[in-house]
């Protein structure tokens, strides 16, 4: 069965084509029936655009994220979506939003959780010295970054890495580790359903 997925990006987008290339070529059986942005400029935006997916852009700045979550929430129930991709979602979701949907948002961090949740955190990990950092997926939770893990990946720091460096090294693993962790999970979804 196809799992359908509403996806939330504010930025670039890169993991969100990582997803549609997945589907296309046949690794992830979805179909994406959204691309909601918090951010008007959002190259996600002409990526979904591109492709023919239905963007909505709402802010969800502090005052907003009662009119966001709504708006995710219709969107999710008319298009019957089983899950929210959080695909470089840089703003916290109410906790109300996320026990409503809860098991089925899902979202992907460039470290090895639990070590160096919130923003920047390659450059948390150069700074840290670790010689091994990664990415998580996981299923999102109201305490930032702590929900349950579904999959990870390693990456080493090398010599000289700065946090673009490392960042960069570290993106090329979460387009294949999001895709996959997406099919692996929606089909545990979809069949106890
Ligand atoms: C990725 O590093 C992701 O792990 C983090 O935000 C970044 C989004 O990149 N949550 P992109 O917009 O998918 O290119």
């Amino acid at each position: 069965m196809t799992v359908k997925l509403t996806v939330l990006a504010s930025g670039r987008g890169s993991n969100f084509g990582a997803i549609l290339d997945a589907i296309e070529r046949g690794e992830l059986d979805a179909r994406v029936t959204a691309l909601i942005s918090d951010q008007p400029d959002a190259p996600a935006l002409a990526r979904a655009q591109a492709a023919g997916i239905p963007t909505l852009v709402q802010s969800c700045r502090k005052a907003d994220k009662p009119a966001f979550a709504q708006a995710v929430t219709e969107q999710v129930q008319q298009s019957g979506s089983d899950l929210i991709i959080l695909a470089g979602f840089m703003r916290l979701l109410s906790a109300d939003f996320v026990e409503r949907h809860a098991g089925r948002i899902l979202n992907i961090h460039p470290s090895l959780l639990p070590s160096f949740k919130g923003l920047d955190a390659p450059a948390q990990a150069v700074e840290a010295g670790v010689k091994i950092s990664g990415c998580t997926v996981h299923v999102v939770t109201a305490d930032m970054d702590a929900g349950p893990i579904i999959a990870q990946a390693a990456v080493p720091v090398q010599e000289g890495d700065t946090a673009d460096t490392l960042a960069a090294r570290i993106l090329v693993e979460e387009h294949r580790l999001f895709p996959a962790a997406i099919e692996t999970y929606s089909r545990q979804l979809l069949v106890g359903a």
